[in-house]
């Protein structure tokens, strides 16, 4: 049975406070965004629904909209943070020991929409540059790389720095670099590739914008300001969660809520592992220091975590402005997993061999000849080695704080560069950026190497550099509740279902088993409207 809620004499007051400007904000009582008929006050829940997603973020809103649209199935998205934005930096980083202990915050998007409403602005929908835009920055695409079904857009900017120019050009004076025919062909190189703003009004275009808003079905019902702490079970089957207020300090007011065919977890890679852990799902000594019952001994939770670090950056000053307007034109990151640069709309994503083309040999048979088990987690799940073997780099962990693990937030440790050969090539990455800028037609323009200055050159003081200045974080955490065989530390298995229980799910960045060779949110969309197609078909 669908949830009837006609507008009621509540909902009515709230209106109208609101619109006279007296309404203030409590967990009983949230603002309703306009034309958006589905946003629940807490005592409009139902008992009941078919499906509840768990974050109502990126993947949480898509997977909403999917399951909605027929008008078959009930949803209720559960989201902690509000309606607006409100980027958070809450989760305890671990120091890492790999970068002089430094450590950094980790940040999210914690409202309706999350991460996806707060970051750099990766696309989806493809929108054509127009015509004076292609021509004046010699845009390639090729729309058939592109979907046309969703309402969350890519386009490109009207407006860009006259110097990217120059700077793209620059690049075909390295050797190997390629140009391929468009962002999402796939093949390393440098193109431009389109932001997620709607072209007709030119703002973000995000899961809230294209799944959420102005959508009105009677079967879409979405609670936010509310964070959910556990799972429910009935024997092994998932049965519904448990959630309280956003601010609440402990679950005297916690309430349930049951779900007759799923319970899909969308809280993000940071937050999933938290949520599974504390419904005794994770490793059995975690649990167990933690005080939760162990439900699925299930070491892979919250284990295999990975982001791009962002570092090996050179910052540059110029004698000379690349244009006449004197704007100013840095390289700004490096990352390692993704060699990356990205100066604006366009990005370099060339091979290894391209970056580093004399010192790819030698990286590589070091790395061969490690044992990449050596560098793991202490814990980790048993014949792990081979698979990262052929995905080389560190893993970290995100795992409960055992001395309260529903309250608190969960432990992140990056345990960034703890594998040395990822330490190898961001010191290519600083290489590589000098030779860009004093190799090709832009050291015309006098770059000056402000750190580590351009005496630097020793691999050892380049590894010194590396540790004291990467960041572990690209804000682009994946890897959590990996999609892999349970005997490799997967999480989920094809049909993204939970090892060891039934009806629950995970949907969201947290499942893919590897960074994918690009930033992650076309990825966690992706993976949302499979995720759709796949609990539809079990339904
Ligand atoms: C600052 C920033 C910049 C970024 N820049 C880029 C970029 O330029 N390009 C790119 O491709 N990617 C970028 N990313 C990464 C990309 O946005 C994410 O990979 C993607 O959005 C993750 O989607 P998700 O659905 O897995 O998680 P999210 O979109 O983060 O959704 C998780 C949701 O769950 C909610 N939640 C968490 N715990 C609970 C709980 N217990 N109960 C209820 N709700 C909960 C959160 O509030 C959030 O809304 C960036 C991310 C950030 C944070
Ligand atoms: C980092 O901390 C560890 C443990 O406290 C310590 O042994 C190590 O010397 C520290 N490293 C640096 C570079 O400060
Ligand atoms: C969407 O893409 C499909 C497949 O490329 C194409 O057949 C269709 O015409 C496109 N629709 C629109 C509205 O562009
Ligand atoms: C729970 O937290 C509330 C405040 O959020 C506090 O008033 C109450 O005393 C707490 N109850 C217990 C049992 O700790």
């Amino acid at each position: 049975m669908a949830p009837q809620r006609g507008p009621t004499l509540g909902r009515a007051l709230v209106a109208l406070l609101s619109l006279s400007g007296a309404y203030a904000r409590s967990a009983k009582c949230q603002p309703r965004a306009v034309g958006d008929p589905q946003l629940l006050n807490p005592d409009e829940v139902e008992d009941e629904y078919d499906y509840i997603i768990v974050g109502g973020g990126t993947a949480g809103l898509t997977v909403a909209d999917r399951l909605t649209e027929s008008g078959e199935y009930t949803v209720l998205v559960i989201e902690w943070g509000p309606t607006i934005t409100a980027p958070r930096s809450g989760p305890l980083p671990a120091a890492q020991t790999n970068l002089n202990n430094r450590t950094t915050a980790v940040i999210g998007g914690l409202m309706l929409g999350g991460s996806s409403g707060v970051n750099g602005l990766q696309a989806w929908r493809f929108h054509p540059p127009n015509e004076d835009t292609a021509e004046a920055l010699d845009i390639k695409y090729d729309e058939s790389y592109w979907g046309n079904t969703s309402d969350v857009h890519a386009s490109f900017p009207t407006f860009n720095w006259p110097g990217l120019r120059l700077e793209m050009e620059a690049f075909s004076e390295i050797e190997g670099v390629e140009f391929p025919p468009d962002s999402g062909a796939g093949s390393p190189g440098v193109y431009w590739y389109p932001t997620s703003a709607d072209p007709s009004t030119m703002t973000r275009s995000f899961s809230r914008t294209g799944h959420f808003d102005g959508i009105a079905r009677e079967n879409y019902n979405v609670l936010t300001d509310h964070r959910v702490l556990n799972v429910l079970f009935d024997e092994d089957s998932a049965s519904g969660v448990r959630y309280v207020a956003k601010g609440a300090k402990n679950d005297t007011d916690a309430r349930s809520v049951s779900a007759r065919k799923e319970v899909i977890l969308a809280a993000g890679t940071i937050h999933t592992p938290q949520i599974l852990q504390g419904s005794g799902i994770g490793a059995e000594a975690l649990l167990e220091s933690a005080g939760i019952e162990l439900k699925v001994d299930l070491p892979g939770v919250g284990w295999n975590f990975q982001d791009h670090p962002l570092g090996g950056v050179l910052p540059l000053t110029k004698r000379k402005p690349l244009d006449s307007d004197g704007l100013s034109c840095r390289i700004r990151r490096v990352s390692l997993r993704t060699p990356d640069h990205r100066l604006r709309k366009r990005r370099l994503l060339p091979p290894l061999p391209v970056i580093a083309p004399e010192a790819f040999e030698d990286i590589a048979s070091r790395f061969e000849a490690q044992d990449p088990a050596a560098y793991l987690p202490a814990d980790s799940p048993e014949p792990i080695g081979a698979l990262v073997y052929l995905h080389p780099a560190s893993r970290g962990t995100v795992y409960v704080n055992p001395e309260n693990p529903y309250f608190a937030e969960p432990v992140v440790d990056y345990r960034a560069m703890s594998n040395p050969a990822d330490v190898d090539i961001e010191v290519e990455f600083v290489k590589f950026t000098r030779r860009y800028w004093t190799e090709t037609s832009l050291s015309e323009y006098g770059p000056v190497e402000t750190r580590p200055g351009e005496d630097v050159r020793e691999d050892e003081d380049l590894r010194a550099y590396v540790r004291a200045n990467v960041s572990p974080s690209t804000f682009h955490p994946v890897g959590t509740s990996a999609m892999l065989p349970r005997e490799l530390g997967g999480v989920v298995d094809q049909a993204l279902l939970v090892y060891g229980v039934s009806k629950l799910s995970v949907v969201d960045a947290s499942v893919m088993p590897d960074l994918p060779g690009a930033y992650t949110q076309q990825s966690a969309f992706a993976v949302a409207e499979k995720a759709a197609d796949l609990i539809k078909a079990r339904a």
